[in-house]
């Protein structure tokens, strides 16, 4: 079984996702972590992230592995150090490049074929696994997703202003959703879920009560 959770940046994928996760019983993979990890790779070799030459030569020698919520480039655990903001404001132009997609997809659609699996992401539901069982676009007012993102960096010790995270998430939804490799899109046979005024355990339950009246 899969159950694809798309949706932009601060929509509460994440959470949401892992808590379905835990409350089905089943494995959860966080493929933004996966762009994240990427993206950490090119940042460390001293590469432009818009120099897609340069980032597809690169891409052979970095190797992502996942564990549960813990992810690892080439042996070494990166979980908190992808949330960081250089990251976070290099991923989209990592991720719009083609050649990095389809290393990512081909690990991701080899993880979900293994165990039944939350996935959350941007193209889940539309071109990494078309045929899920259950498909989720979550979306919430850009101000509620700024305050989120601005307590979860807080939270790990980062201190940016409204207005920056905002700035960054308008700019990554702008990107994400303008490429031209798999852009940020609802899947057609998806139920939006918005969860501007959702608690997550509401937003959890949503998906649950779904997933349980249909098994
Ligand atoms: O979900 P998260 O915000 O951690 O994702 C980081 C970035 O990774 C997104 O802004 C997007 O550019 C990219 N991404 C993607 N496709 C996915 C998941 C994430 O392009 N399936």
């Amino acid at each position: 079984m899969i159950i694809a959770i798309d949706g932009p940046a601060g929509s509460g994928k994440t959470t949401t996702a892992r808590e379905v996760a835990r409350r089905l019983g089943i494995a959860r993979l966080d493929t933004g972590a996966m762009y994240r990890a990427i993206t950490l790779g090119v940042l460390e070799a001293g590469l432009d992230p818009q120099d897609s030459n340069a980032v597809e030569d690169l891409l052979d020698s970095l190797q992502v592995d996942m564990e549960g919520d813990r992810i690892f480039l080439n042996g070494k655990e990166v979980t908190d150090r992808i949330r960081l903001s250089d990251v976070t404001e290099a991923v989209s132009p990592v991720s719009a490049m083609k050649a990095v997609r389809e290393k990512m997809v081909s690990l991701q659609r080899e993880i979900g074929l293994k165990q039944d699996c939350v996935v959350d992401g941007r193209d889940i539901g539309t071109v990494v696994f078309p045929d899920a069982d259950y498909k989720f676009f979550l979306v919430a007012d850009t101000r509620v997703r700024a305050e989120r993102r601005l307590k979860e960096q807080a939270d790990k010790g980062e201190n940016l202003s409204l207005d920056e995270v905002t700035r960054q998430i308008e700019m990554r939804d702008r990107m994400d959703s303008s490429r031209d490799q798999s852009p940020l899109k609802k899947a057609d046979d998806a139920i939006e879920i918005n969860t501007s005024n959702l608690t997550i355990d509401q937003q959890v339950q949503r998906i649950i009560d779904k997933v349980e009246s249909n098994p």
